[in-house]
């Protein structure tokens, strides 16, 4: 036998010493190495095609310790350990899904060990599950949601360096204080503004009216723009011990355009009690409008006690209050810098909280 331990003992005395020393120095190195916690959700980062480059794949097949597998070199930028939380494509992420990962985020991000998490998602909803963290998340610590464009069979592959970069950017100190980050194309997006802008492109994610945040790179990420600069969650934050999935409010989301009348709304009002929502967001064309069958049945509803957020389709722009629409005399939120998505998932929350129609606001201008 010639195990590395039989080569050793036949090294003399002293040099033997020598390289002990100094490999329990690479251990003790390797000991002080920031700990990351990464916890893999699906999406095309983990998708597989039939054939290498075609067109069709599918997400949310490979495991996050095949993705790991594939980059070795890893273990030297942070101690790395890993959950499988779920391996979906993310049009099916739902609020159960929300709260175990943010649970599970928030016990790891408590332990003084852990420097940052990782969360691999699928693009599709990876905002409004950045967002959703940053309502419920208190820690300071990093928390990078990363994905891919071209599933990880594919030779163009974006997954492994935006999973590389994420965990240098995770391991980083000057990552604290940003609340969850979204990395993708080498850019670094706060949770509020970034939005999905394009079905295929790598570029995809935008923040339309702030900017990204900083850049990041395998070697870790640099900021442009400073933490204290950005705002806290609105409302301080939702207590995540006290959401329930199963009795968060219903609240649906209902889109404005051309030819649009009100039966979209009248058929929610006509839902069982247990099954109409307690709010709709309007998706609304320009700053937050509708037609006027639209508008009317939003009245309707309003009379019925829903609450009525205004957001706008448009992408870029804020919604505020009483400008072609009364919020005022009808009893309306404007969403202001929220997208419907986000909109959606903050009056969910708030409805946890009130139903008071200021203090409601007073959330969406805080955000
Ligand atoms: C998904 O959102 O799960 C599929 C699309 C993607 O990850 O880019």
């Amino acid at each position: 036998m010639n195990s590395p331990l039989t080569r050793l003992a036949r090294l003399p005395l002293a040099f033997t010493a020598v390289l002990c020393a100094s490999l329990l120095a690479s251990v003790a190195r390797s000991d002080e190495l920031p700990r990351v916690a990464i916890f893999a959700t699906g999406g095309t980062i983990a998708g597989v095609q039939a054939t290498p480059g075609a067109a069709a794949y599918k997400p949310g097949v490979l495991t996050l310790d095949h993705l790991l597998s594939k980059l070795p070199g890893l273990e030297k930028v942070a101690r790395l350990d890993g959950e499988q939380i779920a391996n979906i494509a993310s049009q099916d992420i739902t609020a159960e899904l929300w709260l175990h990962l943010a649970r599970r985020a928030a016990e790891r991000l408590a332990d003084p060990d852990v420097a940052g998490v990782v969360i691999t998602h699928g693009t599709d909803t990876m905002e409004e599950t950045a967002w959703f963290l940053r309502l419920v998340l208190r820690s300071e610590k990093p928390v990078v949601l990363t994905g891919a464009m071209l599933p990880a069979t594919d030779p163009a592959a974006d997954g492994p360096v935006n999973l590389r970069s994420a965990v240098a950017t995770a391991a980083s100190p000057a990552a604290r204080g940003y609340g969850p980050l979204l990395l993708l194309n080498g850019e670094l997006h706060s949770a509020r503004d970034v939005r999905k802008t394009a079905t295929e492109a790598i570029d995809t994610f935008q923040s339309p009216n702030d900017g990204p945040v900083g850049s990041a790179t395998p070697a870790g990420p640099v900021f442009t723009v400073s933490a204290n600069s950005l705002r806290p969650a609105p409302g301080d934050g939702f207590d995540l011990a006290a959401l329930d999935a199963a009795k968060l409010p219903r609240v649906a989301i209902v889109s404005a355009h051309g030819d649009v009348d009100g039966t979209v709304v009248d058929a929610l009002l006509a839902l069982p009690a247990e099954r109409r929502p307690a709010g709709i967001v309007l998706s609304g064309v320009g700053n937050g409008n509708a037609s006027a069958p639209l508008l009317a049945a939003l009245e309707r509803a309003s009379r019925e006690g829903i609450i009525v957020v205004r957001s706008a389709r448009a992408g870029r722009g804020l919604v505020n209050r009483n400008m072609e629409v009364d919020d005022d005399k009808l009893g309306w939120i404007a969403a202001r810098a929220l997208s419907p998505q986000k909109a959606r998932i903050l009056l969910v929350l708030g409805l946890t909280r009130t139903r008071d129609l200021a203090e409601l606001q007073r959330l969406f201008d805080e955000a």
